[in-house]
């Protein structure tokens, strides 16, 4: 296949992270490839939550580092997390500058609100749960006005090219069903998370890990594949995706309660409803499991307030009948963002020269066993500029290409099949027989396809959950519920189509 020629930075997906390396790769050549338009088909413009930044005066980068280390479970490398603290205040003025409309107080500053696990007030939202969208608005924006970028929407990606040293020099991407090649000087992936390889997930079903799987499939090491962390307010009503209920709400006083009425998170942790994201998850998995239902209960909290306060979510429960000023939300968890992924350095580098990866898709050691709630956009923001900084300056390989091809499909009824069991066998509870069970289903599966990207990486997803015979942070394991004393990383890469393991 011949390769059309671009001396420029290709961005491969279009959420926050791939937006910002965008932006950041100035005055260098982009390309960003994006498989829907702009701001459709990406998690950033659904996070309702905010970004997380030590903007009050009685916080400081410091305090914030630490509440990221702590929710990490021992896994959180703690310089990247005093670098994205650091960088975490100018990185949201950077988002206002471009005009995300950030809700203030009366004075001018930012109007901050404490979520799970921080030790502080330090989310800044915009109209309460419309940060994603807003800020991407601003973002899009500005992208669409930067002569240095070229959008191509409508393209999604099948594989990585590389050239006969093993450098990433282009990729594999597919429009209308017909594939191209095309080289770059630096290839960024920004393609999102996992969470449409689950059954039940608050992210677009379209992010299957296509991007983790094409850099495994390349032979880049992807590190701590098995942290999924499980939201544990999705609207439960049957619908795919799930509609987030934010865990704003729970941050502004809104109460978890069966369908008897009953509050039971103290049960589980003392800082109850504010109990970092993984144990609220399983506590309401459990209660649902005995039958007992789980709704949040924002009645008194927020009341008749609740269609100016947090409008998405009041749109999303009115859609099905239920209104949240006057009946508590049904909810269960369902997944929401990958911690592993894509193993980088502080500014984006893969383990792969020419191939850098920023956002979800990425480990890039802030989010260890269990990200803090609302460091997603932030993460994005600030490891997508630096991703893309870092790219602008690399130059295109010379030489040839080596064989490529592309990744095989996954047809709709086996991913179908593979949803349900990634829900089932590698979701918020686990244990050794339903990892195993999952494992041989994708073992069939891939005799049978070959390893398409959503195999390759709910395999990276199984196989490091079976392998990991503790519990940590997301990953809860039934038949190993406790830690180990020492927090060790999973590193592994792809070798004739076998997960091996690097030394950590
Ligand atoms: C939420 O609004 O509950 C989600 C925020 C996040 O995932 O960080």
């Amino acid at each position: 296949m011949d390769a059309t020629d671009f001396d420029g930075v290709l961005v491969i997906g279009a959420g926050l992270a791939g937006l910002s390396a965008a932006l950041a790769a100035a005055p260098r050549r982009v390309r960003v490839l994006s498989p829907a338009p702009l701001g459709e088909a990406c998690s950033s413009a659904w996070a309702q939550g905010g970004v997380a930044a030590a903007l009050a005066p009685d916080d400081s980068p410091a305090l914030h580092a630490a509440d990221t280390l702590a929710a990490g479970a021992g896994l959180v490398d703690p310089d990247r997390a005093a670098l994205l603290a650091a960088e975490g205040p100018s990185a949201v003025r950077r988002l206002a500058n471009l005009g995300a409309p950030f809700d203030r107080v009366a004075g001018g500053g930012f109007r901050l609100s404490r979520e799970a696990a921080h030790g502080r007030a330090r989310v800044a939202r915009v109209g309460g749960d419309r940060a994603g969208a807003a800020v991407m608005a601003a973002v899009i924006a500005r992208v669409r006005a930067s002569a240095h970028i070229e959008v191509l929407e409508g393209w999604s990606l099948r594989g990585l090219l590389q050239d006969t040293g093993g450098a990433v020099c282009g990729a594999l991407v597919e429009r209308d069903g017909e594939v191209s090649a095309l080289r770059a000087a630096a290839v960024i992936l920004a393609t999102g998370g996992v969470g449409g390889l689950y059954a039940e997930t608050t992210t677009p079903a379209a992010l299957l890990g296509e991007g983790l799987a094409a850099a495994a499939v390349a032979g880049a090491v992807i590190a701590d594949p098995e942290f999924v962390q499980f939201h544990p307010t999705a609207l439960d009503i049957g619908r795919d995706p799930a509609p987030l209920v934010t865990e704003a709400l729970r941050g502004d006083g809104a109460r978890l309660v069966n369908a008897a009425g009953e509050r039971f998170m103290a049960a589980f942790h003392p800082d109850a409803e504010l109990a970092p994201r993984d144990i609220v998850a399983r506590a309401i998995h459990a209660e649902r499991l005995a039958g007992r239902g789980a709704f949040l209960d924002a009645r008194d909290a927020v009341g008749a307030h609740f269609p100016e306060a947090f409008p998405t979510v009041f749109a999303a429960c009115m859609s099905a009948g239920i209104d949240p000023r006057t009946a508590p939300i049904p909810v269960a968890p369902a997944c929401h963002y990958h911690m592993g992924g894509i193993l980088t350095d502080a500014d984006g580098a893969t383990t792969l020269p020419g191939l850098y990866a920023a956002g979800e898709c990425a480990s890039s050691g802030v989010h260890g066993a269990n990200r803090l709630a609302s460091n997603s956009l932030l993460e994005a923001a600030v490891f997508g500029a630096r991703a893309g900084r870092a790219a602008a300056r690399r130059t295109g390989s010379r030489r040839p290409l080596a064989k490529t091809g592309a990744l095989p499909r996954l047809g709709r009824a086996d991913l179908r099949r593979l949803r349900g069991a990634m829900s089932r066998d590698a979701g918020v509870v686990r244990d050794a027989a339903g990892l195993t069970r999952l494992v041989d289903l994708l073992d069939a599966l891939g005799d049978r396809c070959g390893e398409a990207g959503p195999l390759v990486a709910a395999r990276l997803v199984a196989e490091c959950a079976l392998a990991r015979q503790e519990s940590r942070g997301a990953h809860f394991r039934a038949d190993h519920p406790l830690a180990d004393a020492e927090a060790r990383h999973t590193l592994v890469s792809l070798e004739a189509g076998r997960l091996s393991r690097k030394a950590a």
